[in-house]
Order: C-alpha cells, then sequence, then structure tokens
C-alpha cells in the first residue's frame, strides 16, 4: 500500500491513546494494520452499553454471554403499588408520563429521565463509559431519584440492583457486612474470561432511609443494604422480576408465620430483602430510601489500570454532556422554521431515543426449513394451501446468532426488525457512521447461504417472550423490504463527498476530538475496504430476492419491455401482505399467482441502482453493464407493467377473469413507490402526475402529513386500519427527500415539489412534535385527521427520522407561497 493517507499516522496515534496503547508505526502493510486496529478499537468502544434496551435501564456487554446488569424499583410506602408497580421491563401500560434518553451516545454514555406516576418518583439514570485496557473499559451508572411534586414527604423507595454473571466465570463480595446488611460501599470481584479481572462497586449513597420501632426494624435494618446471593441456571436469569419475588417472598412468608395483621410491620420492613451475601452467579442488591435518593455502581475493568471513583463519575457526566450537545449541533443543524430551542430538545430526545435503543442479542431462532410445493404458490387459493403447510410447523431452534441492532419500539418491539432497522440508521450513520456500518455488518452476517435474511430477530427466549407463538417461527422462503440498502446508498454519498468525487470534499477529519466514529469515512480505504467487503453479501441478497419472489410474465401474455422485470410478494393471505412491510395495505383480490406488487419491484430497481453505484466506485465494469441493463429494464417495466394513465399513478397488477393483465389501483404509498425509492427522472411527465396526487387532500395530503391510503378509497379507514390512512414516518421521510430532490433541481416541476416539501416537511414535524409534547411520547402513527400519536407508544424508532427532517435544508419558495395547510 504505497499511498497512505496522510491521517493514517493520526489515526492510529488517537485510537492508540484513546486505549492507552503504545502509538504503531505506519507499517509496510499499513492498510491491513489500519484495518484492524479499527475493528479492534470499534470493538472496545462499542463494547459496554444499555444493550438490553428492553429494560428501562440494563447494561450488558457486546458479546454472547458475560455480566449484566438490570434497575428495578417501587414505592414501599404501602403494600399494593409494589405488586402491580415494580418496575423492571420497559412496558406500555405502565402509565409513566414519558421515559427515555435525553442525551446519549454510543461511545460515551448518557442520561436517561423516567417520570413514574404511579410509584411518584422521578428518576435519573446517568450512564458513563470510559474506555481503556483490553478487556472494553469501565462503566458506571448514577441513580437518582426525586420524589414526584405530588408524592407524601415519606415517599419510600425501593431499589434493586440486579448483577448475573453468566456463563461461568467468578463474581465474589469483597466487603464484609453484618448480618442485616452492609453500612457503605460494597465491592464484587469478578474475573471471566472475556472481561478479565474487574471490579463492580455499588456505592452507600445518598438519601435518609426510613426508620420504624416495630421489633422487626432491629433484625432488618432498612438503612442498611441488604444483598441476596444466588446460583441459577442461565436460562432462569433472565426472569429477574420472577427471581427476586421469589426471594421477597420468603422474608414475607417469614412475617407472615410471625406477626399477626394487628402488630404487623409497615411494608419497606416486609419488602425488605433478608440479607444473605454469598456465592453465586446472581447478587441482588437492596436498597431502601426515604425522599430523594442518589447512589451510583462503577464497574472498573483491571486492565483499564485505574479504578472509577464517584468523582471520576461526576466529572465525565458533565464532560459528555457538553460533548453531546457541541455534536448534536454540528450533526444535525436544525433548519428554518425548526431553529427554535424547543425543537432542539425534542431532537435530541428523539435521536437519543434511537441510539439509546441499539442492542446486542444473542440465542436461537425458531425457523420453519421443510420444503413444501406449496410455497412456490403456484396455484389458484394458494394462500389457504400455504396456511396448511405452514400449520404442520416443522420449525426449529436454529443458532445462536448474535445481533446488533437498533429496535423500533423498547415496550413493544424490542428486537430486530429488517424493515424498520435501514430507516432507524440514516440519523445514525451521519451521527457515528462507523457504528451504523457495524450494525449493517451485524445484519448481514445472520444471513444464510442462500441469501436470505429472517426480517424478524426473534433471538433467545427473553425476546421470545414478548412475541406471540403465531409470529415467532421464520421462514426462508419469505422477504421483507431491503432496507439496509438505503444506508449502503447514503454511505456511498458521503464517502463520494470525502472522495473528492462529489464537490463537498472535506479537507479535515469529520470529527477530529472522536476520529473513531468516522474512520471509514476520514481514510477512503476503509471505507472501500468495507465496500469489498460487503459488495458480495447485498448481491447474495439481491441474487436471492430476484430468484425467490419473481412475478410472471410469460405465462399471461403480459406485453413489457423485458420479459423478466417483474415481482410478486410471497407469503400474502386475503388480509394481508406483511412480508411487504405494509400488512393491511389493499392488494388486489383474490390474490392471484399471477399478481404483480409494484412497490417491490421498486425495492428491487433500488437495490440495483445501489449496486451499480459500488460496482462503479469499485471499478467493476463487468457488473456495471449488468447492472445498468437490469435498472433500464425496471425502469420501463414499472412502466410497462404498472403504470396507470387513466389513475395518474402506479398501480399493483393482476388478470382478470380472461386472464388478461390488469391493475388494481388503491391509490396511496403504493402507488408512490418508483417515486420513493429515487426511481423517477425530474423531468419525468409521470412525475406530475405522481405530485399532484402526493399534495391532492381529497386525497393523500393532510396537516399531518401524507396518509398511507387515499381518503377516497373505499377502503380507506376500515378493518384493522394499520395502513389504511395513518399517517407513518419512514414513507413521509422518503417522500420528503424525494421532493427535496426535484426541488432543488431545474425542471418542469420545481416549483410544485418545492412547495409541497415546504409544506409536508412542515406537517410531518409539527405533528410528532405536538403529540411528543401532549403525551411525553413519540408513536407508530400517527391519525391523518387529528394528528395525534396512536398504536404502539415510544416508538423511537423510524419516527426519529424527525431530527433528519428538520436538519434538512429550508428551501426556498419559489412564487406564490400557499399557507392554509
Ligand atoms: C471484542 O472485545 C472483547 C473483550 O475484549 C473480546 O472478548 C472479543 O473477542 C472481541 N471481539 C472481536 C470480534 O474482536
Ligand atoms: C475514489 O476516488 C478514486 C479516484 O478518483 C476512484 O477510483 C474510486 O472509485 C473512488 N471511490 C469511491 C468509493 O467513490
Amino acid at each position: 500500500m504505497a499511498n497512505l493517507s496522510p491521517f493514517f499516522t493520526l489515526l492510529i496515534a488517537i485510537c492508540c491513546s484513546l486505549l492507552g496503547l503504545p502509538a504503531l508505526a505506519a507499517a509496510d502493510d499499513g492498510e491491513s494494520v489500519l484495518h484492524s486496529e479499527v475493528s479492534r478499537a470499534h470493538n472496545q468502544s462499542l463494547f459496554w452499553g444499555p444493550y438490553k434496551p428492553n429494560l428501562y435501564f440494563g447494561v450488558r456487554p457486546r458479546v454472547p454471554q458475560g455480566l449484566w446488569t438490570g434497575l428495578m424499583w417501587g414505592k414501599v410506602n404501602d403494600f399494593d403499588t409494589l405488586r402491580s408497580s415494580f418496575r423492571y421491563t420497559c412496558e406500555q401500560h405502565e402509565g409513566l408520563a414519558g421515559y427515555g434518553w435525553d442525551e446519549y451516545d454510543v461511545r460515551r454514555g448518557g442520561i436517561e429521565t423516567i417520570h413514574d406516576v404511579a410509584n411518584q418518583v422521578d428518576i435519573t439514570v446517568s450512564f458513563v463509559k470510559v474506555p481503556g485496557g483490553a478487556h472494553g473499559g469501565s462503566w458506571a451508572a448514577r441513580i437518582k431519584g426525586v420524589p414526584r411534586p405530588d408524592a407524601p414527604a415519606d415517599l419510600q423507595t425501593m431499589l434493586t440492583y440486579y448483577i448475573a454473571q453468566e456463563g461461568g466465570g467468578e463474581l465474589e463480595i469483597k466487603t464484609d457486612g453484618t448480618d442485616s446488611g452492609f453500612e457503605g460501599d460494597i465491592t464484587f470481584a469478578g474475573r471471566s474470561g472475556t472481561l478479565g479481572d474487574y471490579k463492580l462497586v455499588v456505592s452507600k449513597g445518598i438519601g435518609n432511609h426510613p426508620t420504624s420501632d416495630h421489633d422487626l426494624a432491629a433484625r432488618r435494618q432498612p438503612g442498611k443494604t441488604t444483598i441476596r446471593s444466588v446460583q441459577m441456571p442461565d436460562e432462569v436469569l433472565w426472569q429477574a422480576k420472577g427471581v427476586v419475588f421469589n426471594q421477597l417472598s420468603e422474608g414475607i412468608t417469614n412475617v407472615a408465620n410471625t406477626y399477626t395483621t394487628e402488630d404487623g410491620p409497615p411494608a419497606f420492613l416486609v419488602y425488605q430483602l433478608e440479607n444473605n451475601p454469598g456465592k453465586g452467579n446472581l447478587h441482588i442488591v437492596q436498597k431502601i430510601f426515604e425522599g430523594p435518593f442518589e447512589f451510583d455502581v462503577l464497574f472498573s475493568s483491571s486492565s483499564a489500570g485505574k479504578e472509577l471513583t464517584e468523582a471520576d463519575v461526576t466529572a465525565q457526566i458533565k464532560s459528555n454532556s457538553d460533548a453531546f450537545s457541541d455534536k448534536f449541533s454540528k450533526i444535525f443543524e436544525l433548519q428554518a422554521p425548526f431553529k427554535d430551542d424547543k425543537y432542539k430538545s425534542f431532537a435530541k430526545n428523539m435521536f437519543s431515543n434511537l441510539v439509546g435503543g441499539i442492542g446486542y442479542f444473542n440465542g436461537h431462532q425458531l425457523v420453519d426449513r421443510s420444503y413444501a410445493p406449496e410455497y412456490e404458490e403456484y396455484n389458484e387459493g394458494f394462500w389457504e394451501e400455504t396456511a396448511e403447510a405452514r400449520a404442520r410447523r416443522q420449525e426449529k431452534l436454529e443458532g445462536p446468532y448474535e445481533l446488533f441492532t437498533s429496535v423500533p419500539s423498547r415496550p413493544f418491539f424490542p428486537r430486530g426488525f429488517l424493515w424498520d432497522e435501514g430507516f432507524h440508521l440514516i440519523p445514525i450513520l451521519e451521527w457515528d457512521n462507523d457504528l451504523a456500518l457495524e450494525i449493517v455488518k451485524s445484519w448481514f452476517n445472520t444471513m444464510d447461504d442462500d441469501g436470505w435474511i429472517a426480517r424478524e430477530q426473534i433471538l433467545g427466549a427473553e425476546p421470545r417472550s414478548k412475541v406471540p407463538e403465531a409470529f415467532q417461527v421464520q421462514y426462508p422462503h419469505y422477504a421483507n423490504p431491503p432496507t439496509l440498502f438505503l444506508i449502503i446508498e447514503n454511505f456511498m454519498n458521503n464517502l463520494r463527498k470525502m472522495n473528492g468525487t462529489l464537490p463537498e470534499r472535506r479537507e479535515t477529519l469529520a470529527f477530529p476530538e472522536s476520529p473513531l466514529e468516522s474512520a471509514h469515512l476520514d481514510f477512503p480505504e476503509l471505507g472501500e475496504a468495507y465496500l469489498r467487503s460487503i459488495y458480495p453479501l447485498l448481491r447474495l441478497h439481491y441474487d436471492w430476492f430476484r430468484k425467490t419472489q419473481r412475478g410472471d410474465i410469460k405465462s399471461y401474455d403480459r406485453e413489457a419491455f423485458s420479459t423478466k422485470e417483474a415481482y410478486r410478494w410471497r407469503g400474502r393471505s386475503e388480509a394481508h401482505c406483511l412480508t411487504s412491510g405494509l400488512d393491511d395495505y389493499p392488494r388486489p383480490q383474490p390474490p392471484h399467482p399471477a399478481e404483480l406488487h409494484v412497490d417491490l419491484m421498486s425495492w428491487v430497481g433500488f437495490m440495483t441502482k445501489s449496486l451499480l453505484n459500488i460496482a462503479d466506485a469499485l471499478g467493476m465494469t463487468e457488473e456495471v453493464e449488468e447492472y445498468k441493463k437490469i435498472k433500464n429494464a425496471i425502469e420501463r417495466n414499472l412502466n410497462d407493467l404498472h403504470w396507470s394513465e387513466e389513475e395518474g399513478c402506479f398501480c399493483d397488477a393482476t388478470v382478470d377473469d380472461f386472464e388478461e393483465h390488469t391493475l388494481v389501483c388503491h391509490k396511496g404509498y403504493i402507488s408512490l413507490f418508483p417515486f420513493l425509492v429515487g426511481l423517477m427522472k425530474p423531468d419525468d411527465p409521470k412525475l406530475g402526475k405522481i405530485l399532484d396526487l402526493i399534495g391532492d387532500e381529497k386525497h393523500l395530503f393532510s396537516k399531518h402529513g401524507l396518509r398511507s391510503l387515499s381518503a377516497q378509497d373505499e377502503l380507506y379507514g376500515t378493518a384493522e386500519n394499520y395502513w389504511r390512512s395513518p399517517v407513518w414516518i419512514n414513507i413521509n421521510y422518503l417522500a420528503i427527500v424525494q421532493l427535496h430532490d426535484v426541488a432543488v433541481q431545474e425542471g418542469p416541476f420545481k416549483a410544485k415539489a418545492t412547495d409541497l416539501y415546504r409544506r409536508l416537511r412542515k406537517n410531518v414535524v409539527d405533528t410528532i412534535y405536538k403529540s411528543w409534547v401532549d403525551t411525553g411520547f413519540a408513536w407508530e402513527q400517527y391519525n391523518p385527521e387529528t394528528g395525534q400519536g396512536q398504536r404502539t407508544q415510544h416508538f423511537t424508532g423510524w419516527t426519529s427520522l424527525v431530527v433528519q427532517i428538520m436538519a434538512m435544508d429550508d428551501v426556498p419558495a419559489v412564487g406564490h407561497v400557499r399557507d392554509e395547510l
């Protein structure tokens, strides 16, 4: 490697000093040294995190088995609250007045707040990461509680910190206590293969403790921290709430056997764990406070050298918060009309929850790989046959798989979703390029040898416990929108800017203060190496799509430019086409083997375009020619097979009673698909009609964003009404991006696109913002009439695209401006 980037030595120096390693001199095989150094540095920097996003707060490392910890709490002024409101896993119906990350950066940590109405307490968790050493570094959590304004003066809160060591290793208590508990800080010492030697301290903390003159208070001393240590099989450990209740029940039984209702002790004493520290792979640390409280959990890796102190944590919380604000203002510089400060804290919150939702999952997945001829879906009535074939149930647990991913919603969908992930990564790529690339790679590592990726990743018993049985099994003949290509496409664009191919070349490191986050951009040789390594996987996935989801042109005498390019989602039923991601969006009825789906052909066209870009960048001449041909064939066939001149939009196709090609048009998101994925040229006359449809208030345009289905459609708002009227942010985002593209180029539709861009962008942001102010949450979808957030609460997945939308340019209006909507 002759021409090392001048930044090479700099990067190595910074990475290594970051990790306390001696700087490496630039070697002859510079590129591979750079590559392995950077991936090692990433592994270290991304090692710890709140990677159990299903919990209000749960920390784990990014390795299959290791030490993990989680927080639980509840009010103990009375007996009942704890039974109904003991917090651990995020849940939708716990009546919280909002919770989530106000600031969060995967490399440094962040701050989460939880407004707990039933327990009358607001909890703040500040999480900090301190890199260093060879075992992923150290971390700490500061857990702070403040009674809510309506709380009694003597609010009593019980907290348990759950410390579990999976997969062997040692973990023991080093502090001496008394029979009833511990007075001061408690130190655990542990060792395992992946973590090396470490210390974990739960500090005494600050706060008052309840007192009682009941004689039980002499034996159970609520001023002390108590610990129960137990040995449990790994497969039970994750059921932490049940485990803690079991431990509590022993003490409760003792009380019940000793006292009557008249002379019974107060609730906080009954719920105090009987101290029983010792050996075990699980340690439950319990504290009971009265009024406000604060304590720290400090994890120090021995190889990092220095042990973390409370003062370190205080300093780090402050510097992280400053660094986050600085970086946020640079990356997501909000543009008019969203420059007001109120939008900034909203944007920070939305983005932080998206990144704070990143989890690491590891475990077995249920897959049914049995072959059934019915799965070819050749016959009329195929959906009944495939249902029967699936009912034979030959699923097996496969794996273990591992996945590093963000999640659509921490309480409701705390696992990986292929359809969502590409959208999640759009803002993440801008924030931390290399993090997004790492997640894309993790997803492609779950792909099988045929090129299939399971659309829902339910890895292990813990995620599985959240999924109804009917949805647990994955089928290797079913697809899902290939949204990860959106990230490859954006990464390519950013790379081009860095590479000088596009004019906006950066002269300096993107983020000199944290070079690791953009190493694959700052060093184009790394970026290219990434493309070279991911390209064969993308291609395999693409070939799988084209082979397994092909539509039939020839059997029905269809007239089209290409006899090949047509596609049909497998796996639909009368009511649903779940594989398309647009579940109940109306499709031709009844389902027919001759059907062709315009959204799917658009996705294949989009993949082709991305692959063409990569092949071009990597100098793969033959492939470039191949992709150009396919892309042209798809663009022509979109016109020949899916465009309705009469309706002025794209439509799904099927055949009529005479087996003749016919279009079935339900105007809505599907009608826009070729436009949404960037397959229409700015001077295409069809584009004018698509823009008319987008802007028509009788059809798609509303004060709250684009409706999924036209208000004129006979099925508008009917049945489940999931994708039959509500406003979805992922599709609105695609539309906004494409409108912007048309608006900034010269062309016949520039003025129209600019007007739509400006109004749609504002309507979508205002709708999400207002709902967030009203409810404290982001939502899965928005009501097109009222703008209210609906369905899943705390949907901080693709709804977080609002951040990206606010940071897009405020394109100046052309000519007359409309402002009534
Ligand atoms: C990442 O780091 C951990 C902890 O140091 C180590 O156990 C693991 O093998 C590393 N993984 C990779 C892929 O390098
Ligand atoms: C970067 O630039 C070089 C030289 O202009 C070119 O050969 C290469 O394909 C470019 N890489 C990308 C990813 O655009």
